[in-house]
């Protein structure tokens, strides 16, 4: 029997590990089985892939076929092509027979690569070699349709990393070749998920931008407290150990609910306890100097190019300043530099992802970084 881990941060958490987004759950499953395209926005690590393997997990696989691609590693318009071919080609070809009767016509012009591994296991990164000179965007992306429709099944394509696409050049011309395309799709349909929310907003939010109102859009939020409580608590019990109530409300307090760090530091304390025992305060501040150092190198590499300005808003959103950076006091105090600067400054950190804006205030991205910012650089 495999040992089920009790926490789990980096990587997206599966039945055990996975915990509340039962309103997100029921929303999308709603749109895939209705063939709406979805949105999914938020930092980094707040459960974007867990939730779209969550659905694609309970959804009933008769009705239709989920195809899944990560494109991260895609860095050109004609790579996301071939990662999306072979995604669909090897995820639809084990779920529809005859599948080579569809396909034949797209890879005939596909010399000697063909021997596309179709077990669902091996990596999605091989490539099929497709070029201009083999095929046209259009064909590309026209392909899943193609298929979708001779076969009469409905087909979700669940695209993660897609912020990715923004950094594609001539990105608005190449969103709007998939747009074109994907607006006619009736069979398929499309969850587009990333991270980098300064990116994803940029192609999703901005109507001058192809993608804009292209589906139901969902802005993922952490996870509140109530959906926290007896996951923790029981993923201690089933290790024999024990946290009160009152814990677990702080472990969620001082992370402020973010997902990968309320498990990072649950596990934190799990560890540290010998078997029986039970969380108290006093080992809370050991945990988080413990779940700050583990992130340090990260946090380190983050302002390791920052610019002195930069720094200091920094500073002023962790002292608690989250707007009025234009008065003169605020000004003077974080040492800011010039209104005109200061657009500059925070229009630099939000496109980092440090720093986010909300109603005309800002607040910082991550938590914890913000707590070893305190540390290393307020009361130093
Ligand atoms: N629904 C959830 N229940 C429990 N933990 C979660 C959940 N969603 C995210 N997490 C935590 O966040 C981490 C990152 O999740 P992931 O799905 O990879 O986020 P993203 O795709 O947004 O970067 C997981 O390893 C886990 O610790
Ligand atoms: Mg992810």
């Amino acid at each position: 029997m495999v040992m089920e881990k009790s926490f789990v941060y980096g990587i997206a958490v599966t039945d055990y590990n996975f915990t509340g987004r039962e309103e997100e759950t029921k929303r999308l499953k709603a749109n895939f089985t209705s063939g709406i395209n979805s949105i999914l926005i938020s930092p980094r690590r707040y459960g974007k892939t867990s939730l779209v393997d969550h659905v694609c997990r309970h959804l009933n696989n008769d009705d239709m076929i989920i195809v899944k691609l990560d494109i991260f590693g895609c860095k050109t318009e004609y790579e996301f092509y071939n990662a999306l071919a072979v995604a669909v080609l090897k995820q639809t070809a084990t779920k529809i027979q005859l599948w080579m009767d569809e396909a034949r016509d797209f890879l005939v012009r596909l010399t000697p690569k063909i021997g596309i591994p179709l077990d669902p296991v091996s990596e999605i990164s091989v490539s099929l070699g497709i070029t201009p000179e083999t095929h046209s965007p259009e064909e590309v992306l026209n392909m899943v349709e193609v298929i979708a429709k001779r076969k009469n099944r409905r087909i979700v394509v669940c695209i993660d990393e897609f912020q990715q696409v923004g950094e594609f050049e001539n990105t608005k011309q190449v969103q709007a070749r998939l747009r074109s395309a994907w607006q006619h799709h009736h069979y398929t349909s499309y969850c587009l998920y990333g991270s980098k929310r300064h990116m994803m907003s940029k192609i999703f939010l901005n109507r001058s931008m192809p993608f804009y109102q292209f589906g139901d859009l969902l802005q993922l939020q952490k996870i509140p407290t109530r959906d926290w409580m007896d996951y923790i608590i029981n993923h201690f019990e089933a290790a024999g150990k024990h946290v009160p109530e009152q814990i677990v409300e702080r472990i969620c307090e001082v992370v402020d609910n973010y997902p990968s760090y309320v498990q990072h530091l649950s596990s934190i304390l799990l560890n540290h306890l010998p078997q029986g025992g039970t969380v108290t305060d006093d080992m809370m501040s050991v945990a988080i100097s413990e779940l700050i150092s583990t992130n340090e190198a990260l946090y380190m590499q983050q302002v390791e190019s920052l610019s002195a300005y930069q720094m200091n808003l920094i500073k002023a959103i962790v002292s608690g300043i989250h707007s009025g950076y234009n008065e003169k006091r605020v000004r003077s105090m974080f040492d800011l530099g010039s209104p005109s600067n200061l657009v500059r400054l925070r229009d630099a950190l939000i496109e980092r992802d440090l720093i986010f804006s909300e109603m005309r205030q800002l607040y910082l991205t991550d938590p914890v970084f913000g707590l070893w910012f305190k540390r290393r650089f307020l009361y130093a």
